[in-house]
């Protein structure tokens, strides 16, 4: 049963290191005793693992469609003007990421956003989004 720790060793990579590389694929294929290839499947497969560096603060905001009727667009669209990113972007100093996701499983709360794969935020407005910015700023390393 090896193989079903795929998941969980690939969540640890991203927490310890921002992202999955090649070469954490490697490990993590090694490691388990499974083909490179069949790891790379798993991180391409969902869209919770970075396949590239992101900010200190990745915040994905849901964009399917309870949350599109709750403004979840809007919200993005809030989010990247404010940084001054596009959707999928890193400011450049390297403290946020903003990129859309698919459904969090919170629908109810409507538009919601996850900081960092772990936080979530709900009922997202633009003055909500300033006060997660600005609490997040005041936290970066
Ligand atoms: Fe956004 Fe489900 S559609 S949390």
């Amino acid at each position: 049963q090896r193989v079903s720790a795929v998941m969980a060793c690939l969540s640890i990579i991203q927490q310890e290191r921002g992202w999955v590389s090649p070469e954490s694929e490697q490990e993590v294929a090694d490691y388990i005793g499974m083909p490179a290839m069949a790891v790379h499947e798993v991180t391409t497969f969902y869209n919770m693992y970075n396949q590239k560096p992101v900010g200190q603060f990745k915040i994905n905001v849901c964009t399917n469609l309870p949350c599109q009727l709750r403004d979840g667009q809007k919200a993005l669209q809030h989010l990247c003007e404010k940084l001054g990113v596009e959707d999928g972007g890193t400011t450049a100093d390297g403290l946020f990421t903003v990129q859309h996701c698919e459904c969090l499983g919170a629908c109810a709360d409507a538009p919601v956003a996850l900081v960092n794969d772990r936080q979530m935020v709900s009922y997202m407005s633009n003055e909500k989004l300033d006060q997660l910015i600005d609490v997040l700023k005041a936290n970066a390393k």
